[in-house]
Parts: structure tokens; C-alpha cells; sequence
């Protein structure tokens, strides 16, 4: 979880939502428990659901009750997109212990991500929520399934831009930041200003978490990161960085022949790395982020009651600042 003095206001919410979340995977299927449980107990940031409560919390006094369904819900859509994602990346460890296609393998990690869906859904079913609710939760697992689509038509392709890049990371993980702040803004009942304002400090901000998220994939260690560093390289995923150096690197011809390889050997990898960290690419992935995160303090409603505020940028800087 990241910071309480960030997340402080909301940290009620976020322990009852940690109880919520292990309540609601029981089922007769042992399986079932074993996995979810590993996937919840094992962490993370907690950052969706948190923003989700921060925005719902801006309203004012909100029923804490009213809030946790929707919570438990994008925690386990998300939960949901990891498992699967881990499969299409081959990723061997997330949140510092193995994943789930490691211990029980792809088909299991397929089905347990479906479940995890359905379950999110049966509890959004369950209480009333609006027909917009609705409409954001799934028009997000839309995007960020055209996301995940589209990133994988484009591995191993040296020859994409920056627009593809941004177009790609808006679907696969803006959006969802997005929808949490704009979900938490509907069930506190702002106004539609202020919803729309939230949706768009959420949108920048999630922009900002993707490019540092790739970033980090380059210069943080797998320990630090709980995930196998280098593996979008490792995988043909080619991230902000990637692109910047292959249009500025006088090593360029060599870093596209590194970039086209399938299963390329460590010392490979190592030197594209190299390639890449010998230009100014991280700079300027970083000067990227700050842009998305100058414009996420820009949109934040004026009349927030000054702890959410505070909270809302702080969630800035820690962006800003992470080192997982
Ligand atoms: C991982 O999200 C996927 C990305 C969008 C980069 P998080 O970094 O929020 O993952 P957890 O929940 O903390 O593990
Ligand atoms: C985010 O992309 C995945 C989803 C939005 C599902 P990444 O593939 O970069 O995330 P990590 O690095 O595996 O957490
Ligand atoms: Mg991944
Ligand atoms: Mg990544």
C-alpha cells in the first residue's frame, strides 16, 4: 500500500475494503480461495480504489457502506487485468512473490482472471448503482482490453511513434485511473463539473503512472519493483523510452535490430539497455510525466475541501517519486 500520510483520510475505507476483498472470494471451488487469496494477500498499491474514495470522500460525509461495494469491485477488475496480463507478458513475479500463471499456470491464470470479472460484476449487480456506473465500469474493461490488443499487434515493431505509444497506454491504463476518480465523484454525488474535472485528474494522472511504470521497467531493480525488470524489452514491448532512443541514439540501427528480437539472450537485452540509458531518454520520459502531472494539478476542482486536496497532489509527487 503506498503511504498512510498520503492516503490518510481514506485509510478506514481502504482496511474495511482489505477485509472486503478476502470475504468476497469464497466459493465451493477450493481453487478459487487458494488463488484469489494469494492475489489479494499479497498486496499492491491499493491505488484505484484509493483514489476512488478520496474523489467519493471530496463530497463530504458519505456513507462508508454506500462506498465499498464499487471499491471491492475495481480492486478485483484490476486484479483481474494483472493475472491476465501476466500470462501475455510471461511475467514471473508480481507484488514480490510469484504470479499466478507461475504457480498454477496460463489456463488456470485465464480462467481465475474471468472469475475475478464476474465476480466484480455480481457485486456491482447486486447493489444499485446507475446505468452511468455501468457504463464506465465496463466501457473500461473495453479500453483496456483494446489496449492490451493493440500492444500486442505492436511487439517487436520497431517502427511506431510516440501518438501510438500515448494512444495505447491511454486505453490499457489511463482510463481506469480515470473511471476510479470519476466512479468515486458519481457515488459521492459531485457535480457533473466536478465529476468531469476528477475523470480528467485521474486521466493525466494515470498517463503520468504508465510512463514512469515503463521507466522504472529500465532503471529500477526486480527486487524494487516485486516484477521482472527489463521485460518489456524482453518481451517486444516497446515503451516511451524505447521509441526516443531508437529516433536519437547514434546506436540506433542497433537497438531496432535489438528491439525485432524474439527470445533475445540476456547479454542482448543488457545492451539495449545500455543503448537506451546512454541517450537522454529517461530525462526525457521524465519531463513527459511532469507535463501529464502539471496538468493533472491544473484540472483539480479549486473548491475541494483542502485535506483532499492536499491528498490529490501528494498522490502527484508520489508518482513523481516512486521507486515501485
Ligand atoms: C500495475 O498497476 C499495472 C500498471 C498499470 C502499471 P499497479 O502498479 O497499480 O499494480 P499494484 O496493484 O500496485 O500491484
Ligand atoms: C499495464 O501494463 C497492464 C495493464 C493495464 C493490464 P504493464 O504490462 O506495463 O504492467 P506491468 O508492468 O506488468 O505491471
Ligand atoms: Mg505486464
Ligand atoms: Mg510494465
Amino acid at each position: 500500500m503506498i503511504k498512510n500520510s498520503i492516503f490518510g483520510i481514506v485509510q478506514n475505507d481502504l482496511t474495511a475494503l482489505e477485509a472486503e476483498l478476502l470475504s468476497v472470494i469464497h466459493s465451493p471451488v477450493h481453487l478459487i480461495k487458494e488463488i484469489s487469496e494469494h492475489l489479494v494477500k499479497a498486496g499492491g498499491k491499493r491505488l484505484r480504489p484509493a483514489l476512488y474514495f478520496l474523489s467519493a470522500r471530496s463530497a463530504g460525509n458519505v456513507d462508508n457502506i454506500k462506498l465499498q461495494p464499487l471499491a471491492t469491485a475495481i480492486e478485483l477488475i484490476h486484479m483481474a487485468t494483472l493475472v491476465h496480463d501476466d500470462v501475455i507478458d510471461n511475467a514471473s513475479t508480481r507484488r514480490g512473490i510469484p504470479t499466478a500463471n507461475t504457480k498454477w499456470g496460463n489456463q488456470m491464470s485465464v480462467l481465475i482472471g474471468d472469475y475475478l470479472f464476474a465476480k466484480a460484476f455480481s457485486i456491482v449487480a447486486s447493489n444499485q448503482v446507475s446505468s452511468r456506473v455501468m457504463e464506465v465500469l465496463t466501457e473500461v474493461i473495453c479500453s483496456m482490453s483494446e489496449g492490451e490488443i493493440i500492444q500486442n499487434q505492436d511487439t517487436f515493431n520497431a517502427d511506431q511513434g510516440e501518438m501510438e505509444y500515448l494512444g495505447r497506454i491511454a486505453k490499457k491504463t489511463a482510463d481506469f485511473i480515470a473511471a476510479s476518480c470519476e466512479l468515486g465523484a458519481l457515488t459521492g454525488g459531485l457535480s457533473s463539473e466536478d465529476v468531469q474535472a476528477l475523470r480528467d485528474y485521474g486521466y493525466s494522472i494515470g498517463m503520468a503512472f504508465q510512463i514512469t511504470d515503463d521507466i522504472l521497467d529500465m532503471t529500477a531493480s526486480s527486487e524494487q519493483l516485486g516484477k521482472p525488470a527489463g521485460n518489456d524489452l524482453r518481451q517486444g514491448i516497446v515503451t516511451l523510452p524505447i521509441i526516443y532512443a531508437l529516433q536519437n541514439s547514434a546506436d540506433a540501427e542497433e537497438l531496432r535490430n535489438i528491439v525485432i528480437t524474439r527470445n533475445m539472450s540476456e547479454e542482448k537485452l543488457a545492451r539495449g539497455l545500455e543503448i537506451i540509458h546512454s541517450t537522454d531518454a529517461i530525462d526525457y520520459s521524465y519531463r513527459m510525466v511532469d507535463e501529464y502531472l502539471t496538468r493533472a494539478r491544473t484540472v483539480l476542482p479549486v473548491a475541494l475541501p483542502s485535506e483532499i486536496r492536499e491528498a490529490f497532489l501528494a498522490v502527484t509527487e508520489f508518482i513523481e517519486m516512486r521507486n515501485f
